[in-house]
């Protein structure tokens, strides 16, 4: 029993080193990720116009789902958490977020302007019993649409003319979108009809909804936020002890 607390707490020691070691990298070089972040997305942008866009599309909208989860982790995992890179991240939210949204908007509207699969759709589309949606491909459309205002409003222009508060509603829509892509996802990956996505779908949606429900709430379960606040108090002394 104590060899596993002296594991743990080696474990603890070097994901601690490696923490500040990121940290002091992303703090040192800040602007320039956050340009690289905003160059990143404009040259995604571009893929519209290679005639082999096609070939990547899918790892496109992969990494735009996967870009829209921690997205959103980021912000109950920075109030339950508060590490200092989980807050630098925080600032990067914007950035990350345009690159996002031009991930998968590279990703969705190339499969509207490719006639196969547009011809294709719109025949499942209209097939089922008069007209029902594909599930998946609608909840892609949905997820998309959502998506679109956040992505034409994440600059400094449209907060002034918004107003915060306007802004802030408006960008809530991140829910539902979050919503509609691990449901597209779902359908969309390798097999659907096999158990695997559909865990993966309920694990995602239970634990944001539980981290979010707990960062609102640190008090609703005291064991939890012991362990919680644990690793934070265990990272304040190893700091002190650096010093
Ligand atoms: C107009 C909207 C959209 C359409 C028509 C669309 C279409 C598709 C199609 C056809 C696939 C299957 C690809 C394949 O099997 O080769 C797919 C997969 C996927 N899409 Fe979309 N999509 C749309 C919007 C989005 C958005 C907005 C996101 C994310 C923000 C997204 C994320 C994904 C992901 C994560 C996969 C699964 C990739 C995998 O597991 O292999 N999609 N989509």
């Amino acid at each position: 029993m104590q060899e596993y607390g002296i594991l743990f707490d080696h474990s603890l020691t070097l994901g601690f080193r490696m923490h500040d070691r990121v940290s002091d990298i992303l703090s040192r070089h800040y602007l320039l990720v956050k340009r690289l972040l905003l160059a990143g997305s404009y040259l995604v942008l571009l893929a519209f116009f290679l005639p082999t866009a096609a070939s990547f599309q899918r790892d496109f909208g992969e990494m735009a789902g996967n870009l829209l989860i921690v997205i959103l982790f980021l912000s109950p995992l920075s109030v339950l958490f508060r590490m200092p890179l989980l807050l630098l991240l925080m600032g990067l939210r914007r950035e990350l977020g345009i690159l996002m949204g031009c991930l998968a908007l590279v990703h969705g509207v190339w499969y509207f302007v490719t006639p196969s699969f547009f011809w294709e759709t719109g025949q499942s589309l209209l097939r089922v019993s008069g007209f029902v949606w594909e599930k998946g491909i609608g909840a892609g459309i949905i997820g998309l649409a959502l998506i679109l205002p956040l992505l034409l409003t994440s600059n400094t222009f449209s907060v002034r003319l918004l107003g915060g508060k306007l802004w802030k509603r408006l960008h809530r829509l991140a829910y539902p979108a979050f919503f509609f892509i691990v449901f597209h996802r779902f359908f969309m990956g390798e097999s659907w009809q096999s158990p695997v996505p559909f865990v993966e779908a309920v694990l995602l949606l239970g634990t944001y909804t539980m981290m979010k429900f707990l960062a609102w709430r640190p008090t609703a379960f005291p064991w939890l936020q012991e362990r919680i606040g644990e690793v934070g108090v265990r990272y304040r002394q190893y700091r002190m002890e650096r010093v």
